[in-house]
């Protein structure tokens, strides 16, 4: 009975740990607003598509290296192969983690700001174009969101050095099914409202005709930032998995649970949008416009609002801690600095990044480069750059480089458990992957045009 039961708790704390990564701001606030500039439906099936054929396919070329070498994804590279060339991997990790945890930050302050104002009841009363400038007026504030952005940045840090991630994960298994509750509450109000069936159908129904480079650049790299891939995260995370962990079924649990959270928060927010005459390609405001309407409407709707607002923080955090840790495993482990020396240098680092991120939405909005702001520059440069070329080489590796019989003995826990279909994996990450990377590159710069 005993062994039965702590098989299982340890099977779920693994999926739990990944899920906890994988599900964060992108599932709640990116999913939502960049499908909402991208036409809607048809990005969904790109992005469902991609989640398939590429997401689950890396994701378990991750799982397998982390495993197989027992280490984070620099040490990984080093023990795999005698090439100095796949540490570039790891730095073009670094970099993506530095990136990424600046803006992250940025939306993470929103959230506690946002958790601050449901406390104070400051949603009730107002319309819907009243929540919009309530919004704009404190993001594109200088010293407000700056501020909840360092007290977000510390309490990272501070998990990441005292290393109480057990007790967060403890809690998060609790937590996490709390918030999708709340958020299936929130699902149910918004596809009653009046005009919220446009909002299905915006989602739902794809118009082809949205079809264009920048939707399949930006479905692909939601992909990958959604999934926590390309930066090495999930191999660290797999390093610690135990020998009968099956690296498929996890794989796909994750990828389940992520994308499935993801489609609840779009089934919440663009009824809502239809209904309450809002614009669905509002951008990174979209969530915390849209949802203060339907909370007013709720029965309960105050409690809920800070319940909610408060578990997209805590999703957030334990999003948060696991970026961190790639660039603490650097400097601890490459640049040989204490762990609590290379947290508070990182963390302070991507602070102040991070801030110019937060100042870029207001006071520094009109400073462009390549036409864009500080934040949405390192997201497109991390999330659309990085991670599928982290992606790609990553699935290049296991696909070309790993003998296969290793990567038969991960995936099968040496011949514990039968694998679906090899070949279709190894055709998956030879071929489809590497390659359809390849071309959404080659199709976003303008190289070919289909
Ligand atoms: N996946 C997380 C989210 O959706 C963000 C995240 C955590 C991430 N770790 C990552 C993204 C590693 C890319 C790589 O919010």
């Amino acid at each position: 009975m005993k062994t039965e039961r702590d098989s299982f708790s340890s099977k779920f704390g693994v999926i739990a740990a990944a899920a906890g990564s994988a599900i964060g701001l992108g599932n709640i606030w990116k999913f939502p607003y960049i499908a909402g500039e991208n036409g809607g439906g048809v990005f969904l099936i790109v992005y469902l598509v991609f989640i398939l054929l590429i997401g689950i396919p890396v994701m378990m070329s991750e799982f397998i290296i982390g495993r197989k070498a027992h280490k984070n994804v620099f040490g990984a590279f080093r023990e795999l192969t005698n090439s100095g060339f796949w540490k570039i991997i790891g730095v073009m990790g670094v970099m993506a983690a530095f990136f990424i945890l600046s803006f992250y930050g940025t939306v993470a302050g929103w959230t506690m700001e946002f958790l601050i104002l449901a406390i104070t009841d400051s949603f009730s009363g107002r319309d819907a174009h009243e929540i919009e400038q309530l919004f704009s007026t404190f993001s594109e504030g200088a010293y407000k969101p700056v501020i909840f952005q360092i007290i977000f940045m510390a309490i990272t840090a501070l998990i990441v050095i005292g290393g109480i991630r057990k007790g967060i994960e403890k809690y998060t298994k609790i937590l996490m099914p709390l918030l999708i509750v709340i958020i299936l509450y929130l699902d149910i109000t918004a596809v009653s409202l009046k005009g919220g069936g446009e909002g299905l159908r915006f989602l739902f129904n794809p118009d082809f005709s949205k079809l264009s480079p920048k939707l399949f650049i930006d479905a692909l790299g939601h992909a990958f930032f959604t999934l926590s891939l390309g930066m090495g995260v999930l191999m660290t995370y797999a390093s610690y998995f135990q020998k009968d962990t099956n690296l498929t079924s996890t794989s796909v649990s994750v990828a389940m649970a992520d994308t499935i959270i993801a489609l609840l928060a779009g089934i919440a927010i663009f009824p809502a949008v239809f209904a309450f005459s809002t614009e669905p390609a509002a951008g990174p405001g979209l969530v915390f416009i849209t949802l203060p309407n339907i909370f007013e409407l709720i029965p309960g709707g105050y409690v809920f609002s800070i319940l909610f607002f408060l578990l997209l923080a805590v999703a957030a955090l334990t999003s948060s801690i696991s970026i961190l840790e790639v660039v603490v495993a650097y400097l601890s482990e490459e640049k040989d600095i204490s762990r609590t020396k290379a947290t508070i240098l990182a963390a302070s680092a991507i602070t102040v990044t991070g801030v110019l991120c937060t100042l870029s939405i207001g006071p520094l909005s009109d400073f462009l480069i390549f036409g864009f702001n500080i934040f949405e520059l390192l997201d497109k440069v991390a999330s659309n750059i990085l991670l599928p070329l982290g992606g790609m080489l990553i699935s290049i590796f296991v696909g070309w480089k790993m003998k296969r019989h290793i990567v038969i003995d991960e995936l099968s826990n040496y011949g514990k458990v039968r694998i679906a279909s090899i070949h279709l994996f190894m055709f998956l990450v030879r071929y489809l992957a590497p390659i359809a990377i390849f071309f959404v590159f080659l199709h976003g710069i303008g190289i070919i045009k289909i």
